[in-house]
């Protein structure tokens, strides 16, 4: 028996944005020290020798479908498929059925969470046409959702009044709101232009950059008249990206993320791919993705997460009106982002802090994104060298597949620890039996 419950020994790890060799000791779930000699007085002792210990990957967008879409995704598979790619911690989004807008429904969903969840995880809670009173209600959340268009789901605001209210309600509870920009009437006006048309292309025309940016222009008016601050989810053009940096350059409290969709994808993916890539906003052309690209090594972006969105292979195999939007991504995004640091796409301790550190700062998440001595113990172990190819036979999400099947990757996830516990190690999931490690999951916020 030793003092500690867990030590990682000789890994390198990621500490003060750049790598160290040392060790970590791990006390009632909590990082209790790091240090320079070896630990031997610890319960469990794992050799990380040449691997790299990174702070738990940070997903602030998922959609795990819990309550109401189980069928494509439930907490469990959705915290199997987060520990397979090294995700620790998920903000779960509320388009679910029914949607998460009443703080009833969000103490009810919280109940179905806590039961199942494997992993840390939080909450954004949804603004409709009418639920001001709500938005005041509802207790530790990350932020308020707010659908500009409508997507999976049936979460929208498209009156001009609900939107100036939430705006003004997420001001004065100092609470983020967190928009999907994509503009409702361009969107219908011009779904209806192209009702005959069926290829997946035609997304593209009714999702256009106009709509986009039409949606970020009303939300950055609101947010400077409320003084509210805003962030953008899964940016998708060049447009949007320089009209969201005028805003910071002006001094508005504006962040936006970045998806592995649109920076690995464009038109003519989806040419081939068809409505495996039907996702909203679109993906749009290769000028686009360069920009998302340029925009991440210019620290443009503030955060990079996954919009993971589980829909069955079946259902999205089907023609391009029927197929639901959105695609899988919670099990390949580390990955890929190692592998591009690999090919020096984007520096290594960038992507890093751009999945741990910030948004665990965005968020005011407490106790996460970093290694450092009293913070959650939400490590996740890698092996830069291991390279694999990605098969849809491997992942744990009900979905289960990814556009990125049959690709190979170099950087690859080996361990996966949620405060202290391994849950997952060489390819596998570990059942805690500890029930007491599996309690108080949901984390807290500061301020
Ligand atoms: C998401 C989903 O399926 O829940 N779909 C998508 O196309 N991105 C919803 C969303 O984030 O818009
Ligand atoms: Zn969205």
């Amino acid at each position: 028996m030793g003092s500690y419950e867990l030590a990682l020994n000789n890994g390198k790890l990621f500490f003060n944005n750049s790598f160290i060799d040392a060790h970590i000791a791990v006390l009632d779930g909590r990082i209790a020290e790091i240090k320079k000699v070896e630990i031997h007085d610890a319960e469990q002792i794992i050799d990380c020798k040449g691997k790299l210990i990174l702070p738990g990957i940070i997903d602030a967008h998922v959609h795990f479908r819990v309550p109401g879409n189980e069928k494509k995704e439930d907490w469990v598979s959705g915290s199997k498929a987060a520990l397979h790619g090294g995700v620790t911690t998920v903000l779960d989004m509320p388009n679910n059925n029914p949607a998460i807008v009443t703080a009833d429904l969000l103490e009810e969903k919280r109940k179905l969470v806590e039961k199942d969840s494997l992993i840390n995880y939080g909450f954004h809670f949804g603004v409709s046409n009418g639920n001001s009173r709500e938005l005041k209600n509802a207790r530790n959340i990350a932020s308020f959702k707010l659908y500009m268009g409508s997507t999976t789901g049936n979460l929208l605001v498209n009156d001009d009044s609900a939107l100036e209210k939430c705006f003004e309600i997420a001001s004065l509870k100092s609470k983020m709101i967190v928009v999907h920009a994509e503009d409702e009437k361009i969107i219908l006006q011009n779904a209806k232009k192209f009702q005959n048309e069926s290829t997946t292309k035609v997304h593209n025309k009714i999702r256009t950059v106009e709509a986009e940016l039409e949606a970020i222009k009303k939300a950055i008016s609101y947010a400077k008249q409320f003084k509210t601050r805003l962030h953008i989810c899964h940016v998708s053009s060049k447009e949007a990206l320089s009209l969201i940096q005028d805003a910071k350059k002006a001094g508005l409290h504006i962040s936006c993320e970045v998806t592995p969709t649109y920076l690995f994808f464009d038109e003519r993916d989806v040419e081939k791919k068809g409505s495996l890539l039907k996702v909203n906003p679109s993906i749009k052309t290769e000028k686009d993705r360069k920009a998302l690209w340029f925009g991440l090594n210019t620290s443009q972006f503030d955060i990079i997460a996954t919009d993971h969105a589980p829909h069955l292979l079946e259902e999205k195999q089907q023609d391009y009106w029927k197929a639901p939007s959105g695609i899988p991504g919670i099990e390949t995004s580390l990955s890929l982002m190692l592998d591009a640091s690999e090919k020096r796409l984007i520096q290594l301790e960038k992507a890093i802090k751009l999945m741990t550190e910030m948004p665990a700062a965005l968020f005011k998440i407490k106790n996460k994104g970093k290694i450092e001595k009293g913070y959650d113990a939400d490590l996740t172990i890698v092996d830069l060298k291991k390279e694999f190819v990605v098969k849809n036979e491997d992942l744990f999400s009900k979905s289960a597949w990814t556009p990125f099947e049959g690709i190979k990757l170099k950087g690859k996830v080996d361990k996966t620890l949620v405060k202290g516990s391994l849950l997952f190690d060489n390819d596998d999931i570990i059942i805690n039996k500890n029930k007491e490690a599996k309690a108080n999951l949901e984390v807290g916020y500061y301020g």
